[in-house]
């Protein structure tokens, strides 16, 4: 291919548009951009970033049909794990299938440049349109100025803010989903980038007080983060070690910032420093659910080898059996990322209520309402759909008993 002129490189381009570095590697990969492969990552020729530079400056961000009301699509690949995206924005007129949808994706694609969705659909297949966002041609496609939390342009930081969100693992037959299959509860790691992508900017300090097998690690890594986590299992501790080695890119395991601390989080958390850290995003460890045996999920898990319970350690918040107190020593032990995160900064917390026996329990309500003692303050949830997961006939025919298939994000901000 090439070349006019100069060539740079991501980093450069990204600086140069306002972007970050993921999203020229979108653009590069995606072909949006004209650009070389030179081992993992790409060179760009100085003259396409001028002409993106410039299309962008004159093409409406998001296209209208001819009625010049609704948007019609959006797809991005992202990330050297293939995380897929794809969404269709819909208004009156929706698409009545993912092809339909993808194919008129590609005709887009073909006649503009789209830009922003980085790990993020812009709305879901049937959930949420984007009527509201018409004055989005008006925006900026630079990082604001008064930008103070994020790295991200208004069309990045958009459909983040879309309360549903679809959950994007890698599948259980990746071969970086090897080591996070290990532990019976993570979460994934592209969900986590999008949050701390969202609520930090490069360089910031991420705090997991219950890191597990070291996904928001993981996900700190390739976007420039440094992450802290506490975990009390030292083989999970051991498997997030193991984890930063293997699945993260050759360039990016020389130099990242990752530390995991064994212990009890109670413990561990009063010894680091007050006013350190600019986001905490975790999921703590769920009560005695993990250990009933009828559920069918963790017959499947037993028949493979797997955990199906984090410890038999009495400190492990997840063999406590009475719900008041486990929630206690979760607020107990969230609270007190209060005193570690930095005034007005956020905490994200992943979590799911649960059946216990016929009872409904509402643990994201509980949760959010137990952390308002130490300080924080619900802004927001997120309610990530794992449309992945299967359906049991769990009730049928007798009985209505939900297959739960979503997680709340809690979006707690510290007001001491
Ligand atoms: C829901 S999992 C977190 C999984 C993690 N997000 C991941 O993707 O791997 C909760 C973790 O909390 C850990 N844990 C339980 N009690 C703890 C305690 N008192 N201190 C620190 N970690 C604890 C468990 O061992 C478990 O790995």
């Amino acid at each position: 291919m090439m070349v006019n002129g100069e060539l740079l490189t991501v980093r450069q381009v990204a600086e140069f548009l306002g972007n970050t570095v993921q999203h020229v590697r979108l653009l590069a990969r995606t072909g949006q951009i004209k650009a070389s492969k030179v081992g993992r990552d790409w060179i760009i020729d100085r003259g396409a970033v001028m002409d993106l530079r410039t299309k962008r400056a004159t093409t409406p961000l998001i296209s209208f049909n001819k009625q010049g009301r609704r948007p019609v699509g959006a797809s991005v690949r992202e990330s050297r794990n293939e995380y897929f995206t794809e969404g269709v924005i819909s208004g009156l007129e929706s698409p009545s299938s993912a092809d339909q949808a993808k194919r008129r994706v590609k005709e887009q694609e073909d006649s503009q440049i789209l830009v922003g969705v980085s790990g993020s659909q812009l709305a879901m297949e049937g959930i949420g349109h984007m009527d509201s966002f018409t004055k989005l041609d008006d925006l900026k496609v630079e990082v604001d100025p008064r930008n103070q939390l994020n790295e991200l342009t208004a069309t990045e930081w958009l459909p983040e803010t879309v309360s549903v969100w679809i959950q994007k693992g890698l599948g259980a037959s990746h071969p970086d989903a090897q080591i996070e299959r290990q532990h019976p509860a993570p979460f994934s790691f592209t969900d986590v980038s999008r949050l701390i992508r969202f609520f930090t900017k490069r360089n910031g300090v991420v705090l997991d007080p219950f890191v597990g097998v070291g996904s928001t690690l993981k996900a700190c890594a390739l976007h420039e983060r440094s992450g802290v986590g506490i975990e009390l299992n030292p083989r999970y501790v051991q498997l997030t070690h193991e984890r930063l080695l293997r699945e993260l890119p050759q360039h990016i395991n020389s130099n990242h910032n990752q530390r995991v601390i064994q212990g009890d989080a109670r413990v561990v958390l009063p010894q680091l420093l007050e006013n350190s850290v600019d986001f905490v995003v975790t999921s703590p460890p769920y009560s005695n659910i993990l250990h009933k045996q009828d559920h069918k999920a963790h017959q499947e898990r037993i028949a493979n080898g797997l955990d199906t319970r984090y410890s038999d350690d009495f400190r492990d918040l997840g063999n406590i059996h009475s719900y008041e107190i486990f929630l206690g020593e979760v607020a107990k032990i969230l609270g007190g990322c209060s005193r570690v995160l930095k005034s007005k900064k956020y905490m994200a917390v992943i979590v799911s209520d649960y059946r216990h026996g016929s009872k409904y329990v509402m643990f994201h309500a509980d949760l959010a309402q137990s952390l308002e003692a130490y300080g924080f303050q619900l802004r927001g949830i997120t309610v990530l759909y794992q449309r992945h997961k299967r359906v049991f006939p769990y009730g049928y025919p007798f009985s209505f008993v939900p297959n739960i298939h979503h997680q709340f994000v809690l979006i707690m901000q510290n007001e001491k």
